[in-house]
């Protein structure tokens, strides 16, 4: 046995935990390295919830979150916090994914002390710069700083080559969050009391919001279409497990709250909540993740944003991106449900986002990169 070095995984919300854990799996499951886990706790509750799904006990938790937490205090939350266990720990590889200011800020933290860093879910990009706000730029940074690219698909792949990301240190894997989906949804899938109030004879709309872009007036008009919905349609269910942010959650209440056939629920769990959406007749979502998850459980998309990152599942025709205007949501979510032939073009099973054995490829690959570092030292 040859030890090759520590492994340093960072990250901070519900998505990124969710996409983490099945690459945390692999590592430790390597006896040769020594996998370390930061939490920023950027998120919390939310946060937690994964972190009890997937067993995973973090070694250092900054537990950063704080009620309405701006851009500013976050990422220099970050930046400082990431700092001090890097100082500490002096690992040989930091690992970060995604887009998030945990993402960016870890791996600014990294390049300071010129640790090498690895990218999961690289290559994403809208070419909007305000749009997903700040992801766009977090994503595109943090490509800058990183290593190894871990891309999810050949189009992340020739994103990332376009911006002179050397081709030796892309890597195409497949997205974590399908390892995860497939762990975690069952057929048959119990739950219990926790939906006791959702009508399962009658089809259900899954619906989230929570993207920085879109708050204000864009989601009062995405809220606005969902009652228009309710109105036309008698046989529908909304489930809408609110975002904790309360910009979000008092909206949702002063517009929702008091609907009939709209469950305003806390954020699920992973596991119901994936199994829910494998129940759902639609979903609609200004969600980054569930853009990927949904088309694999053949659901249809309505996109509630202008551009996506993820225009593998909108291609291929599962996904549609609509945007946030009141009749416009309207009119998709209508057509898909009154017209049966339109929805069963959408509920196709698709996976562009992978096969379920991204993080096995990461894990070899990080293995890979500490063997030969050791080899050059
Ligand atoms: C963050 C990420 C976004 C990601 C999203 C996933 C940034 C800038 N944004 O956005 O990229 O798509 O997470 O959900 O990194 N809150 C709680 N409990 C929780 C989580 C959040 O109370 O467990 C509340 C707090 O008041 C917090 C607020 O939500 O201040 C916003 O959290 P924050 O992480 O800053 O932004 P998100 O909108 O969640
Ligand atoms: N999710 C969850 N419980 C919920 C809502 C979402 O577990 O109540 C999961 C969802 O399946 C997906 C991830 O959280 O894997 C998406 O999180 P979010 O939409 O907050 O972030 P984004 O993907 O947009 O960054």
């Amino acid at each position: 046995m040859v030890y090759l070095g520590k492994v340093l995984v960072v990250f901070g919300t519900r998505p990124e935990a969710i996409k983490m854990a099945p690459v945390i799996r692999e590592l430790k499951q390597v006896q040769d390295i020594e996998t370390v886990v930061l939490v920023t706790a950027q998120h919390r509750e939310m946060l937690d919830q994964v972190l009890q799904l997937f067993n995973i006990e973090p070694d250092h938790d900054l537990d950063l979150m704080r009620e309405g937490q701006d851009l500013y205090s976050i990422t220099t939350g970050v930046l400082n916090g990431v700092r001090e266990v890097l100082e500490k720990e002096k690992p040989d590889l930091v690992v970060v994914h995604g887009d998030t200011a945990t993402t960016f800020a870890a791996s600014l933290a990294a390049f300071y002390q010129r640790i090498p860093v690895a990218h999961v879910e690289a290559g994403l990009r809208t070419h909007n710069k305000y749009s997903p706000f700040p992801e766009e730029i977090n994503r595109t940074l943090t490509s800058r700083l990183a290593d190894l690219h871990f891309a999810p698909t050949d189009l992340n792949r020739d994103n990332l080559l376009r911006e002179s990301i050397g081709d030796l240190r892309i890597w195409v894997t497949g997205n974590t969050v399908i390892d995860a989906l497939i762990q975690t949804v069952r057929p048959s899938f119990d739950f219990g009391s926790e939906l006791s109030g959702v009508d399962f004879n009658r089809r259900i709309i899954l619906l989230t919001t929570h993207r920085r872009e879109n708050w204000g007036s864009r989601m009062q008009q995405i809220y606005q279409a969902i009652l228009d919905l309710l109105d036309t349609f008698g046989d529908i269910e909304i489930v809408f497990p609110v975002h904790k942010n309360p910009i979000v959650r008092n909206l949702a209440e002063s517009m929702l709250g008091e609907s009939k056939r709209v469950h305003l629920i806390e954020p699920l769990e992973y596991e119901p909540f994936a199994n829910l959406m494998n129940q759902s007749y639609l979903v609609l979502t200004d969600s980054g993740g569930m853009q990927e998850e949904a088309p694999s459980l053949g659901k249809p998309v309505l996109v509630l944003r202008d551009t996506t990152e993820r225009p593998e599942a909108v291609k291929a025709g599962t996904v549609k991106l609509v945007g946030t205007n009141r009749e416009r949501v309207f009119n998709e979510a209508r057509n898909l449900l009154a017209n049966q032939l339109d929805y069963h073009k959408m509920a196709r099973a698709i996976n562009p986002y992978g096969d379920g054995k991204a993080a096995g490829r990461i894990a070899k690959v990080i293995v890979e990169f500490l063997y030969a570092r050791l080899g050059a030292q």
